[in-house]
């Protein structure tokens, strides 16, 4: 019956169009008391903040560390005790690199720096865990990669296969030897300063010789910083992340990863936030604001959601010629036209489902909706396509991988999703409570023919940008907070 209510209180609030009515705050009070939250911590109200930071080279590995920094991997974890801090994670934990041992490292990663980085984040999980129900939980992950890919290094397989050093007329981001390189890391662990506030951050560049002390001009840069009232409101994470003429290409996400198993686009055990994985019920809830849009190549993700199952439809089993990561993501950005038309069905889904389950394939010219796509690629393992059909990087993944883009489109209303260019972009912040599992339910995915469907689980769901390969130096900045995944 309360589940019951509850249904019917988030619904009623959609239809009125606002989400800071009575009814949603009563709402949230339930979630919060009935733990039907698939976070950690949802809204992100929990003083005791947990946080994780990881850096991914083009194919979401490390191949080599940075100087001095240890492996891409680090976290802020504390609990508040008497208005003190007590972190749970010390700087050395945050610089462990490989050579360097630690409680469950195994023999064969002491010296590898992809396996490495894998069992230093379990490692840090096991420093975090909050293990007061019986489903523990660990941290939201900030997500750093980098774009550029030397395909002289040999680092990256292809649809999982691998894959010797090679040369092509493709034009991949990369300004030579050294180019897929790891970025610094600084971090400054969560401190209570005097007016009550928490705060902390985590910045870096990926132009290893540079200082950013003194100004910013032609390097590549992140941060993240975070901040919290002491007893009120939601942690505050504010982002900036630059591009440069070396890295044209780099990606800042938060994230809420499955806390056990495989999130998406890893092929690895990993930690996360969602104790309990969404499937087709349920919404997203959360706050976003952008001061900074990146440029016209930002594909922003106001929501990007992540998975993995084989195109036979059975879940992931790490085994990387088979498994493929899914990804849907509806970029905010204006400037980010319709690839897909009636003219370009090859960057289009074979076809879209209505809200009333309604099938409209993509050559119906008078009712498919070109405008709510900005591009679809299919898995390059995938052996029963559509066609035209273009297949998606096979490099950019550890495993085959599939996209479906959407735009702002009044399709999308249904789902309290954006319905026209600009809603929710700079000057326009909002709090969003979208439905994606509706939405993520009626999504065009690869199966093979006459096989049983794939159970939706969604591993992975995040905010942030990708600015995709500029020419010249682009920088975004947003803050995102009161982040929930609640089941309904
Ligand atoms: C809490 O901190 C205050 C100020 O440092 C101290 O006076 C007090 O004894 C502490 N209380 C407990 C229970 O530790
Ligand atoms: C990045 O972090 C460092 C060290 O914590 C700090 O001194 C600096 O002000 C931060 N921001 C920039 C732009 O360097
Ligand atoms: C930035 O790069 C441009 C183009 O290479 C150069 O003209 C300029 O002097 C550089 N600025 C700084 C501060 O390094
Ligand atoms: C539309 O595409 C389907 C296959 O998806 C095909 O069977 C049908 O003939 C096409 N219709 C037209 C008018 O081209």
């Amino acid at each position: 019956m309360r589940k019951y209510l509850l249904v019917i209180f988030v619904g009623v609030n959609l239809l009125l169009g606002g989400v800071n009515g009575r009814f949603y705050k009563d709402a949230e009070r339930e979630i919060a008391t009935n733990g039907m939250s698939a976070v950690g911590d949802p809204g992100m109200r929990r003083n005791g903040l947990r946080v994780a930071f990881e850096a991914w080279n083009f194919c979401n590995e490390v191949a080599h560390e940075a100087p001095g920094m240890g492996s891409p991997r680090a976290a802020d974890c504390f609990d508040v005790s008497n208005s003190t801090l007590l972190h749970k994670v010390s700087e050395a934990d945050n610089k462990l690199g490989i050579g360097k041992t630690f409680k469950g490292l195994s023999t064969e990663a002491m010296h590898r720096p992809d396996l490495y980085a894998v069992e230093k984040e379990l490692y840090l999980g096991s420093l975090c865990e909050v293990s007061d129900s019986s489903k523990p939980w660990q941290f939201w992950m900030v997500m750093l990669k980098n774009g550029n890919f030397d395909t002289k290094a040999g680092f990256c397989p292809e649809n999982g296969k691998p894959k010797p050093p090679f040369t092509t007329s493709k034009n991949f981001p990369c300004f030579g030897e050294g180019c897929m390189n790891q970025p610094t890391l600084n971090h400054q662990p969560t401190q209570l300063l005097g007016d009550g506030t928490m705060r902390g951050w985590f910045n870096g560049t990926y132009d290893l010789d540079a200082d950013i002390g003194k100004g910013l001009t032609n390097l590549s840069f992140y941060e993240v910083i975070w901040e919290k009232t002491l007893g009120s409101g939601s942690w505050v994470f504010k982002h900036r992340l630059k591009t440069s003429m070396k890295y044209p290409w780099l990606m800042l996400y938060l994230r809420a990863d499955a806390t056990k198993g495989f999130s998406g686009g890893y092929h690895y055990e990993t930690r996360g936030m969602l104790h309990t994985l969404p499937r087709s019920n349920f919404k997203v809830k959360f706050s976003l604001e952008i001061k900074k849009g990146g440029g016209p190549k930002s594909q922003f993700y106001l929501i990007d959601i992540g998975s993995c199952w084989k195109n036979n439809g059975e879940p992931c089993d790490g085994d990387v010629l088979t498994d493929v990561t899914r990804y849907s993501e509806m970029i905010i950005n204006p400037d980010v036209p319709a690839w897909c038309s009636p003219t370009a069905l090859v960057n289009c889904p074979p076809y879209h489902i209505t809200p009333n389950n309604a099938k409209i394939l993509r050559n119906d010219t008078a009712n498919f909706p070109y405008g709510a796509y900005h591009y679809y690629c299919a898995p390059g393992n995938a052996q029963h396509l559509e066609q035209p059909v273009s297949l998606c990087d096979p490099y950019s993944n550890p495993q085959a991988q599939e996209i479906l883009q959407l735009l702002p489109h009044p399709i999308w209303g249904e789902y309290g999703y954006p319905t026209e260019k600009g809603q929710g972009w700079i000057g326009d912040p909002r709090t969003w409570v979208l439905d994606t599992g509706g939405l993520a339910s009626r999504l065009y995915f690869y199966q093979d023919p006459n096989t049983p469907l794939a159970k939706r689980r969604w591993t992975s769901i995040d905010m942030g940008t990708e600015i995709f390969v500029t020419d010249k130096d682009e920088e975004a900045e947003w803050i995102l907070s009161d982040l929930d995944v609640i089941l309904l």
